[in-house]
């Protein structure tokens, strides 16, 4: 087993640094950045249908549901096309509408997920046409599904999902700017620029797993709180849900994420000395909404950390802790702010003498309902 680990102390921190390559290995052979071009031959079948499709909807569970959200704003911002996003679970149960001319994709990293195949199942039976992301190949939603793109990150074996996770997020950004592209909703000039930096995110992310050490000492100090808030806008949202998720996985510390503006709402109610609050806070739409956010955790006490772009120094003199990830572009924040969250969940919960590879309760892969 230490072999197959790789020289890490667990699946999970081998996992968590394997995504610079397992991103490089599902982009290959799908971009061609100077042609502006996106290549998926698991789908191209369905050009037509994606030309015409009027709403997509997505099913899936735990960690795959969160790159679903992340999915809905880069399919509607770059494809132009509404998306829905359901928990499998909740989906199948609900006489959900449906019709031929919609477009299911499924999202799940094993593939066997019970819930997510019975999703596709009731789909399929109203006549949709459904697409699966996943990561197993061969697996039986691939095998149930109408076509695909698979993830290619490589077996993951740690239960919390990391490298899948990113790997799921890239894939939905190319069928972002697929559909984009094939409706007109996208220029190409733009769409070469963004081609042109997705190449360069495998790069990014190698530099945003620089950070480690400096994620360790905040880990250190966050490592014995009861409670912990992740809060972002946009497609950030979905990653502060994504890394909660991480932390109460494998740590057991009860963590939530929830969109920022709605702090004030309910979980402004319990910040004081003890709460410690994540903030994705990089430079980008909503930044200037979220630093007002981090003024009103500071002013009630609470012990703020942000992950926000290189060289910010406006957070810097707010926040208790920054962690610096590289710039890119708006489209792939999430791929590379993720990066420090499961850092920190793994650091937390390796202090806390968690089983982290094989948190408790928890199951790789859920085949029953
Ligand atoms: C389990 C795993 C999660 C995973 C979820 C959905 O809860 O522990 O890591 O996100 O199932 O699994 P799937 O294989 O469908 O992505």
């Amino acid at each position: 087993e230490a072999l197959e680990k790789g020289g890490y102390d667990h699946f999970m921190l081998k996992e968590i640094y394997e995504q610079p390559r397992s991103i490089r290995d599902c982009l290959r052979g799908r971009i061609y950045p100077q042609q502006g071009k996106v290549q998926l031959g698991g789908i191209k079948e369905y050009v037509e249908k994606l030309k015409n499709v009027d709403r997509i909807i997505i099913v899936a569970c735990g960690t795959s549901w969160h790159a679903g959200l992340v999915g809905e704003y880069l399919i509607e911002e770059y494809a132009r096309v509404p998306v829905e996003v359901e928990y499998a679970s909740e989906f199948r149960y609900r006489n959900p509408i449906i019709t031929e001319k919609d477009l299911v994709i499924a999202i799940s990293q094993s593939g066997e997920t019970a819930d997510t195949m019975a999703a596709i199942e009731l789909a399929k039976e109203k006549g949709a046409t459904i697409f699966g992301i996943c990561n197993v190949v061969g697996a039986s939603i691939p095998r149930i599904t109408h076509a695909g793109v698979y993830t290619h990150a490589g077996p993951e074996i740690g239960v919390a999902s990391t490298k899948a996770f990113t790997a799921q997020v890239t894939v939905l950004t190319l069928i972002a700017f697929y559909i984009g592209q094939k409706r007109g909703a996208i220029k190409q000039s733009t769409l070469i620029e963004y081609l042109t930096q997705l190449d360069e995110i495998p790069t990014l992310v190698e530099q945003a797993l620089k950070s480690n050490d400096r994620v360790k000492e905040i880990a250190e100090k966050f490592k014995n709180s009861n409670n912990c808030l992740f809060l972002g806008r946009g497609s950030s949202f979905p990653v502060a849900l994504e890394g909660a998720l991480k932390l109460k996985e494998i740590s057991y510390i009860h963590a939530e994420g929830y969109p920022a503006a709605e702090m004030k709402h309910g979980p402004i109610a319990l910040i004081d000395e003890d709460m410690p609050v994540i903030f994705i806070a990089t430079k980008h739409s909503s930044y200037e909404k979220v630093i007002s956010n981090i003024q009103e955790v500071k002013a009630r006490g609470g012990q703020v950390a942000a992950i926000v772009t290189q060289g910010d120094t406006t957070v810097k003199d707010m926040a208790d802790y920054i962690i610096e990830i590289p710039e890119v572009n708006e489209a792939f924040v999430p791929l590379v702010s993720t990066i420090p969250l499961q850092l920190l969940a793994y650091h937390i919960a390796v202090m806390r003498g968690c089983n982290v590879d094989q948190p408790r309760n928890l199951a790789k892969s859920v085949t029953v309902e």
